[in-house]
């Protein structure tokens, strides 16, 4: 299914930042012409004769902006300066056209929007874009969702990677909004594992605190668990005591 609203929030935004500019500037440019012709109104008796107000178009070059360069999927971006507002997913959707990463609620809750941050120690975690501003990222080095299968020379996917594959096999999805977040989950966990294994009795409470922040509005829990149950029970290392 074609994620609905994907773009149009941030395009909404666009829309809405220069209409109200244009509005403000209209807004400004009509107040100060009522001004003095009202006043050459009241003076004269003639304010049929006041010009025209003039509206005149400015550039959003009032905004402060920072410099964002950030390694996503192992290429360098930028620097590139953007809106100090501007959110890590209108960045990666706007600027990047990495689209991948999901706008649900926008408000920090349903985790779609998740990336991966590789730490300087090797260790990752997910960061959600829709409430960290895009210069959080300046200087770091994330993953998205279009950076975890293998492509060959021409940009095309010729292999998943073991989540994705599995999440597959287990339709662990329907709409799949809510699968890069999933996906990013359950990587950083797989990776944790790597470094960490854990006891065999301990890889259920695992897996729940690992996803238990993501919200699949389809329920695709019980799939999703088992997905990554299965990873991590046949991936060897995870587990301490596996067979
Ligand atoms: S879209 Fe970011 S947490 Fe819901
Ligand atoms: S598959 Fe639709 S929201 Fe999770």
């Amino acid at each position: 299914m074609t994620a609905p609203t994907q773009t149009s929030p941030s395009a909404a935004s666009a829309v809405v930042a220069s209409s109200t500019v244009s509005d403000a500037s209209a807004s400004i440019a009509a107040t100060s012409a009522s001004g003095p012709a009202s006043a050459a109104s009241g003076a004269t008796g003639v304010a049929a004769s006041a010009p025209a107000a003039t509206v005149v178009e400015r550039p959003l070059t009032h905004f402060r902006t920072l410099p964002v360069s950030v390694k996503v999927n192992g290429e360098i971006v930028g620097p590139t300066d953007v809106p100090a507002g501007l959110m890590m997913i209108d960045f990666l959707h706007e600027y990047l056209h990495l689209t991948g990463s999901r706008l649900g609620c926008g408000q920090g809750i349903c985790h779609a929007c998740v990336v991966i941050v590789d730490k300087p120690d090797g260790t990752s975690e997910e960061v959600r874009t829709c409430i960290t501003g895009a210069n959080f990222f300046h200087g770091k080095t994330i993953r998205t969702i279009e950076g975890h299968a293998k492509r060959n020379e021409a940009g095309e996917v010729v292999e998943l990677s073991p989540i994705q594959q599995k999440f597959l096999e287990h339709f662990s999805f329907q709409c799949g909004y809510c699968t890069p977040g999933f996906v990013n989950a359950a990587t950083v966990l797989i990776e944790r594992l790597k470094r960490q294994p854990i006891a065999k009795d301990k890889v259920e409470q695992t897996i729940t605190e690992a996803l238990n922040d993501h919200i699949c509005r389809c329920t695709g829990y019980v799939r999703y668990y088992e997905a990554v149950k299965e990873v991590v029970m046949t991936t060897p290392g995870l587990v301490k005591d596996a067979a």
